[in-house]
């Protein structure tokens, strides 16, 4: 059988603990979109490198099966496939790397290595990826990206074409999310469960520190260490201060994360006069981050704020598939030797 070309794209994510592949067609539809979730690690209390690496070695091929299936393609419709080449951790991308070079090879169709972090932002080019907008955003655009590993303010003068303006300087923001969750006894990842026992608890209870940090960087360990000593001191007078007032500290300490994300982003905005602003990143899935953002878009007539749906706010693939879609667009093709990196480096 003769198949047309379609710029079908697959994509595989492998940069962390999550077994993912994506395939997407050249409308930025996602056909497919895989996620085979690593339980073993909750245990741990964090990532552990040597397993990840080898769960995905356990659970990759059945992830690209279900992945092509799901999709209603065969294999032979694919015209590229795409991997996270970094940043992340070396095993387990070392993993997805020689899958996906394997995979070009034995298709014979092009390699393209996809930056992480980059891919996070052009989530936003999914279709019908976003939360509260129909349409793409047009360039420019500031993107607050907010994961596990990074925290910036992005100016995206075009796909392929990203300024950071602003950086942690040391804890990422999902990184604070998670240390001080763990403080409360929550698992990896402590985001969602700080989020969830905020839910009926007064946000304006506790009142913890900003940092003060000039332009457009951020830190968030000076806020993890306060949360530290400010429980240590409670609970010495009493043991149960943690428990008494889980849901309070919870509220209290994502408003505050909330309010320093959005006064960073309002500085973004007035240095640049760019009033489109996406979100990006697992932390992006916060709701109250995102009802923080959305109250203020509705203050600001100008502002025009770009949230990602969550699934594709959290470590997916079909970002990766997508960002593999708009570099085979422009044909931006890997050679089979090209080397995964743990750090991040540029865009
Ligand atoms: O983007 P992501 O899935 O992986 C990285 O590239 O790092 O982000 C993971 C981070 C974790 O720190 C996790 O706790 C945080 O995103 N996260 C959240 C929420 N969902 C995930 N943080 C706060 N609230 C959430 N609902
Ligand atoms: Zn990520």
């Amino acid at each position: 059988m003769v198949y047309k070309k379609k710029s079908i794209v697959i994509g595989i994510e492998t940069s962390c603990d999550d077994t993912a592949v994506s395939v997407v067609n050249r409308n930025r539809n996602v056909l497919s979109n895989i996620i085979i979730h690593q339980k073993i690690h909750k245990k741990y209390g964090g990532v552990v490198p040597e397993l990840a690496a080898r769960l995905h070695e356990k659970y990759l091929v059945k992830a690209v099966n279900m992945a092509i299936s799901s999709a209603k393609i065969n294999k032979n419709q694919i015209d590229a496939v795409s991997f996270t080449l970094g940043p992340g951790l070396i095993g387990p991308l070392l993993v997805g790397a020689s899958f996906a070079k394997s995979f070009s090879m034995g298709l014979k169709i092009p390699l393209i290595g996809v930056n992480h972090v980059q891919a996070h932002i052009l989530s936003q080019f999914i279709k019908k990826g976003n939360l509260n907008k129909s349409y793409y955003p047009i360039f420019p655009f500031l993107c607050l990206m907010i994961s596990g590993g990074h925290t910036q303010i992005v100016k995206v003068n075009d796909f392929f074409k990203m300024e950071i303006l602003g950086s942690t300087l040391d804890d990422s923001v999902g990184d604070a999310f998670d240390k001080i969750a763990r403080m409360f006894g929550f698992s990896y990842p402590g985001g969602p469960k700080l989020e969830y026992f905020s839910k009926n608890g007064n946000s304006k209870k506790f009142i913890f520190s900003k940092p003060l940090v000039k332009g457009l960087d951020f830190s968030f360990s000076g806020l993890k260490s306060h949360v530290m000593q400010f429980i240590k001191k409670k609970s010495k007078k009493n043991p149960y201060f943690v428990q008494n007032n889980l849901s309070d500290l919870c509220a209290s300490i994502q408003r505050i994360i909330a309010e320093i994300l959005l006064e960073k982003v309002k500085k973004a905005i007035a240095d640049t006069g760019i009033f489109r602003v996406s979100l990006a990143g697992g932390v992006s899935a916060n709701n109250e981050i995102i009802r923080h953002f959305l109250v203020l878009e509705k203050k600001n007539k100008k502002w025009e704020i770009f949230i990602p749906k969550k699934k594709y706010a959290t470590d997916n693939a079909a970002m990766i598939a997508i960002t593999g879609l708009l570099k085979y667009e422009k044909n931006i093709f890997d050679p089979i030797n090209v080397c995964s990196y743990s750090k991040f480096q540029t865009f």
